[in-house]
Order: structure tokens, then sequence, then C-alpha cells
């Protein structure tokens, strides 16, 4: 009986160690390659923003996009983001730019929605350890193409279909052995959209941090919910939503339909997932360049979004699970006070019932 279950354990140990060299074998192969079989997929995501995250200065100089003052592209190895909100530069070296090219103050983010340029660690010398999020294949190991200020090395800059899909050679070679990875969770995506610990949302002035739409989820009525129940993870966010929040909300969709607000065309996210993030320019005093996925509004005129603590003698501040009325409702009614927000918002599901 010993015996037996000795070398059934045998059989599974050989087992899985074929399953894992297969998974080792494979390589990264690039978007590129995935065209041809899927047209449809490999479209969409060319206009999203996910493979242009980072760029070689080669390709981006052909971007619609400026350079920071007395830089000229000869000076410039890859270009990080631009193609959303805001492109920060990397030198020769593969240090971020924080400074002119003879060392002085100079702002050096530039910020795609206002043509306007912001400061960037001011200064620093700032390497770019930021591959893990924003490349394919990224391993901590060395310096890409050998640059002493890049931290770790990667199969492909930007996000690529094989960043959520994994390595593809084994598919290319017969697609009907090997599948790709189907992660449909949004911890999944989380790996990226998220900043600290899933716990808490790190907030900074008026503002929730960028890139922590998991955090927020998580914190939010719909922790149950995967982003790509609401995303199609393949396209730009403005054309990626399948199902619209009134298809699992009809009863509050419905009564908004009577509103003055919906005839004037104001939609369930203007109010519920108001510009309360902010990513590079803030467009008022409570409107930041991005989308909240907290989706409550707390319509207590006197809630705090926000909140400190300290750690380690530095004060620490982080959003809780709501947003309030100067982000949901005082943008556009730049003329009301809270208190008139407050009062007004109990009516706009007027047919509201119990749970
Ligand atoms: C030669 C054609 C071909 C190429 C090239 C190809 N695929 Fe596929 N792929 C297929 C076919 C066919 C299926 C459907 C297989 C099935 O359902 O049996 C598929 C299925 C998939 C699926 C869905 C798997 C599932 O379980 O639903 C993903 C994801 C995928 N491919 C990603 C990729 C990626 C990423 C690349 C590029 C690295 C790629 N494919 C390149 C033919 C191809
Ligand atoms: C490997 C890291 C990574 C993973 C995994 C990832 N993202 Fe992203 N995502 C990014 C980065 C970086 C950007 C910014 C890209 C840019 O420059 O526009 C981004 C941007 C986006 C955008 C806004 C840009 C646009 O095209 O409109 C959406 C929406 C998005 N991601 C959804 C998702 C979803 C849904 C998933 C999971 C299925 C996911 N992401 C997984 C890194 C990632
Ligand atoms: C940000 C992560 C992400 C990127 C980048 C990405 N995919 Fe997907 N893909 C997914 C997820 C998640 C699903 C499952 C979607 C669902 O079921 O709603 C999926 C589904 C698919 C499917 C199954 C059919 C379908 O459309 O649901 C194919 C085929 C596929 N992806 C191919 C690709 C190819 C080719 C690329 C690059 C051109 C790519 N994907 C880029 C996350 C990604
Ligand atoms: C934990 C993952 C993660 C890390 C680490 C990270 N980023 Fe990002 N970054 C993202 C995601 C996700 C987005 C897009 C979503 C958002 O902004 O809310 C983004 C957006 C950006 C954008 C805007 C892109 C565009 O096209 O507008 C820039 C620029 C950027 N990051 C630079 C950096 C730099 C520089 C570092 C390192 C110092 C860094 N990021 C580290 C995940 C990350
Ligand atoms: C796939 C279905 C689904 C979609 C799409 C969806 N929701 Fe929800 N929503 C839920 C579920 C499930 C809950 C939690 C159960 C509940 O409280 O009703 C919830 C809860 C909420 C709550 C809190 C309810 C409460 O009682 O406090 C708000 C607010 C909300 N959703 C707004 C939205 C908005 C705005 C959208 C569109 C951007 C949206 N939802 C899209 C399923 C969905
Ligand atoms: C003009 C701003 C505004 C718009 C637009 C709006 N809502 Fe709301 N919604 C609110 C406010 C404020 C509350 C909180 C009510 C309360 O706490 O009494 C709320 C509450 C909710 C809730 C929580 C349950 C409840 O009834 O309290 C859900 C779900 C919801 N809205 C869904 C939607 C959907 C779906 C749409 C689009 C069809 C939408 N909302 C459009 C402001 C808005
Ligand atoms: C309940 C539905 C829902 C869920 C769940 C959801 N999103 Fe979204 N998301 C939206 C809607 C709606 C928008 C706004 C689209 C538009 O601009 O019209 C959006 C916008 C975004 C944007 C762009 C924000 C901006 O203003 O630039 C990013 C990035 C994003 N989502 C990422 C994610 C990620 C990552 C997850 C999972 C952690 C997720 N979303 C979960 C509904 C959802
Ligand atoms: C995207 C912009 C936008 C947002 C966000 C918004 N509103 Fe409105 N609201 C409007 C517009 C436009 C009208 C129509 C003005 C008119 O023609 O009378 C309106 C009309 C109203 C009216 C009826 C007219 C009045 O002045 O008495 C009320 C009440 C109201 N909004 C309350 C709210 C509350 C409460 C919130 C937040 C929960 C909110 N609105 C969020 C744009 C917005």
């Amino acid at each position: 009986m010993k015996k037996k279950s000795c070398s059934l354990l045998l059989v599974v140990c050989v087992f899985m160690l074929g399953l894992t060299a297969v998974s080792w074998s494979a390589d990264y192969v690039g978007s590129a390659k995935c065209f041809k079989c899927h047209k449809n997929q490999y479209n969409d995501f060319r206009t999203s923003g996910h493979p242009y995250k980072l760029q070689k200065a080669e390709i981006a100089k052909s971007w619609p996009l400026p350079l920071p003052k007395g830089y000229t592209w000869r000076d410039i190895s890859y270009v990080i983001g631009g193609a959303y909100k805001k492109a920060r530069y990397m030198n020769k070296q593969g240090y971020i730019i924080t400074a002119s090219r003879s060392g002085r103050e100079l702002k050096t983010q530039y910020n795609l929605e206002t043509g306007t340029w912001s400061f960037y660690h001011k200064g620093e010398k700032k390497p770019y350890d930021c591959g893990r999020c924003h490349t394919t294949g990224f391993s901590e190991e060395g310096h890409q193409d050998g640059l002493e200020g890049i931290k770790g090395t990667w199969a492909f800059p930007g996000v690529q279909c094989e960043a959520c899909h994994g390595p593809g050679s084994d598919h290319l070679k017969d697609y009907r052995k090997f599948k790709p990875v189907v992660d449909r969770t949004s911890a999944r995506c989380g790996k990226c959209h998220i900043r600290g610990s899933r716990d808490k949302i790190p907030a900074s002035g008026n503002f929730i941090k960028h890139h922590e739409q998991y955090n927020e989820l998580l914190a939010s009525p719909h922790k149950e919910l995967g982003c790509v129940e609401c995303h199609n993870p393949h396209k730009k966010a403005e054309f990626s939503i399948k199902k619209e929040c009134a298809s699992c909300h009809k009863k509050q969709a419905a009564a908004f339909k009577g509103h003055v607000m919906a005839q004037v065309g104001v939609k369930c996210i203007d109010c519920h997932m108001p510009r309360a993030t902010k990513s590079a320019v803030k467009k008022a005093e409570y409107e930041g360049d991005i989308r909240s996925h907290v989706f409550k509004i707390n319509l207590d005129s006197s809630a705090k979004m926000f909140y400190t603590e300290e750690k380690d003698g530095k004060k620490l501040k982080f959003a809780r699970g709501f947003v309030t009325v100067e982000y949901a409702c005082l943008n556009c009614h730049k003329n009301k006070d809270k208190e008139w927000a407050a009062a007004q918002g109990k009516t706009i599901h007027k047919t509201k019932t119990k749970k």
C-alpha cells in the first residue's frame, strides 16, 4: 500500500515537472505575432493605452510629443507614457530626466491634456525602476540595453498581449495543445493597477493617487466584480464598457430617467465615478484627471473623504471608500454649496426602494 502511494506520488511529480518544463520553454514573441489570427483583439489593443506605456525613442519620435526644453531626440533612450495623460523621458544612461541638460531646474513632465509641463522629482538622480508594471516579460535582474539607470530587463517594452496572457511561443507552435493564460480576476489587473497595499487607498492633496483602481475597487461596493465584467481589456477605457451601470441597477436607472439631469445628458459615472484621482494635472480644486472607482457617494455634508496616519514620523494620507459631494456634484454646480448638494442628492433616485 505504502509502496503504491509512493509510486503514484512519483508519477504525479514527474507529470508536474513535465508541466513546468513546458511553461519554462515558452518564450515571449511580441504582439505583432498575434495579429494573424486575432485581428479584432489586436486592432482594439493598438488603440488602447497598454502597448504605448514604454517606447524606444526611435519609435516615439514620430509621436506628436514635444521634448523637455533644450533636449533633442538624440538625448533620449525611451519615452515613458505619452499616450494617455502624461509623458516622462529617459536619458541615454537610463535615468528619468528631472533637470535641464546642464543640470538646471526644469519642468520635465509633459501633460497631454493641457499641453503644460510639470516638475518631476526636480533635480534628483532618478533610476527607471518601473519596469514591472510597464513592460512584458520583466525580470528584476540586470539592466535593459546595458543602461545603468534602468533596473531590470524585459522582453518587450509596454504592456503587450503576453503581459496578460503569458509567453506565447508554444501557443504559436500549436494553438490546440497550448492555450494561453486567460485570467479574469481583478487581482490580475491589480498587479499593476495598485499602489501600496490592497487595504488602503493612498492619496495626496485633495486627490486619490493614480494607478490604484484595484485598491479603490476593493474598498467599493463592487469588490466582488472583476474588472473585465465591466471592461473589455483590449479596448481604450472610453470604448471598453461592455456592461452599463443600468443593466445591473435597473431601479435606480429607471428613477433617474425622469430627472432633468438625465434629460440634459448627465451620466451615472459623472456623479458615481467623478475625477477624484490625479495623474498629470488637477483641473479644479476638487477635479483631477482620472475617474475614481469607489462608486459610493456620501451625502453627509460634513463627511471627510481623506484621513491621515502617522508612520515612522511621516504623515501619510489615504482616501475612504466613498466620494463626497464636492467631487460628485460641485464640479458642475459651481455656484452651489455642499449643504445644497447633500440635500438635493437624496432626490436623485426618487423611487428608491428599501433593500
Ligand atoms: C496561428 C494562429 C494563432 C496565432 C498566431 C495566435 N493564436 Fe491565439 N488562438 C488561436 C486559435 C485558433 C485559438 C482558439 C483555440 C481553441 O479554442 O481551441 C486561440 C486562442 C487564444 C486565446 C483564448 C484562449 C482561451 O482559453 O479562451 C488567447 C488568449 C490567445 N489565443 C492569445 C494569443 C496571443 C497572445 C497570441 C500571440 C502571442 C496568439 N494568441 C497567437 C490561434 C492563434
Ligand atoms: C503589466 C501591468 C498591467 C496589467 C497586468 C494591466 N494593466 Fe492596465 N494599464 C497599465 C499601464 C502601465 C497603463 C497606462 C498605459 C498608458 O500609457 O496609457 C494601463 C492603462 C489601463 C487603462 C487606461 C488606458 C486606456 O487604454 O484607456 C485601462 C482601462 C486598463 N489599463 C485596464 C486594465 C484591465 C481591465 C486589466 C486587467 C485585465 C489591466 N489593465 C491589466 C498596466 C497594466
Ligand atoms: C490587460 C490585459 C490584456 C491584454 C494586454 C490583452 N488581453 Fe486578451 N484577454 C484578457 C482577458 C482578461 C481576457 C478575458 C476577457 C473576458 O472574458 O471578458 C482576454 C481574452 C482574450 C481572447 C479570448 C477572446 C476574447 O476576446 O475574449 C483572445 C483571443 C485574446 N484575449 C487575445 C489577445 C491578444 C492577441 C492581445 C494583444 C493584441 C491581448 N489579448 C491583449 C486580457 C488581456
Ligand atoms: C504598481 C505598478 C506601477 C508602477 C511601479 C509604476 N507605474 Fe506608472 N502607471 C501604472 C498604471 C496602472 C498606470 C495607468 C493607470 C493610472 O494612471 O491610473 C500608470 C501610468 C503612468 C504614466 C502615464 C501614462 C500615460 O500614457 O499617460 C506615467 C508617465 C507613469 N505611469 C510613469 C511611471 C514611472 C516613471 C514609474 C517609476 C518611477 C512608474 N510609473 C511606476 C502602473 C505603475
Ligand atoms: C455586473 C453588475 C454591475 C454593474 C455593471 C454595476 N454594478 Fe453597481 N453594484 C453591483 C452589485 C452586485 C452591488 C452590491 C450589491 C448592492 O448593494 O446592490 C453594487 C453596488 C453599487 C452601489 C452601492 C449600493 C448601495 O446600496 O450602497 C453603487 C452606488 C453602484 N453599485 C453604482 C454603480 C455604477 C455607477 C455603475 C456603473 C459605472 C455600476 N454600479 C455598475 C453590480 C453592478
Ligand atoms: C446627479 C448625480 C447622480 C447620477 C447622475 C446618478 N446617481 Fe446614483 N446616486 C447619487 C447619489 C447622490 C446617491 C446616494 C443616495 C443616498 O445616499 O441617499 C446615489 C445612489 C445610487 C445607488 C445606491 C442605492 C441607492 O439608491 O441609494 C445606486 C445603485 C446608484 N445610485 C446607481 C446609479 C445609476 C445606475 C445611475 C445611472 C443610471 C446613477 N446612479 C446616476 C447620485 C447620482
Ligand atoms: C462597475 C464597473 C467597473 C469596474 C468593476 C471597473 N471599472 Fe474601470 N471604468 C469603468 C467605467 C464606467 C469607466 C469610465 C469609462 C469612460 O470613460 O466612459 C472606467 C474607467 C477606467 C479607467 C480610466 C480612468 C480614466 O479616467 O482615465 C481605468 C484605468 C480603469 N477603469 C481600470 C479599471 C481596473 C484596473 C479595474 C479593476 C481593478 C476596473 N477598472 C474596474 C467601470 C468599471
Ligand atoms: C456633469 C455635470 C453635473 C453633475 C456631476 C451634477 N449635475 Fe446636477 N445638473 C447638471 C445640469 C447640466 C443640470 C441642468 C441645469 C438646468 O438646465 O436647469 C443639473 C440640474 C440639477 C438639479 C435640478 C435643477 C436645480 O438647480 O435645482 C439638481 C437638484 C441637481 N442638478 C443636483 C445635483 C446633485 C445633488 C449632484 C451630485 C450628486 C449633481 N447635480 C451632479 C449637471 C450636473
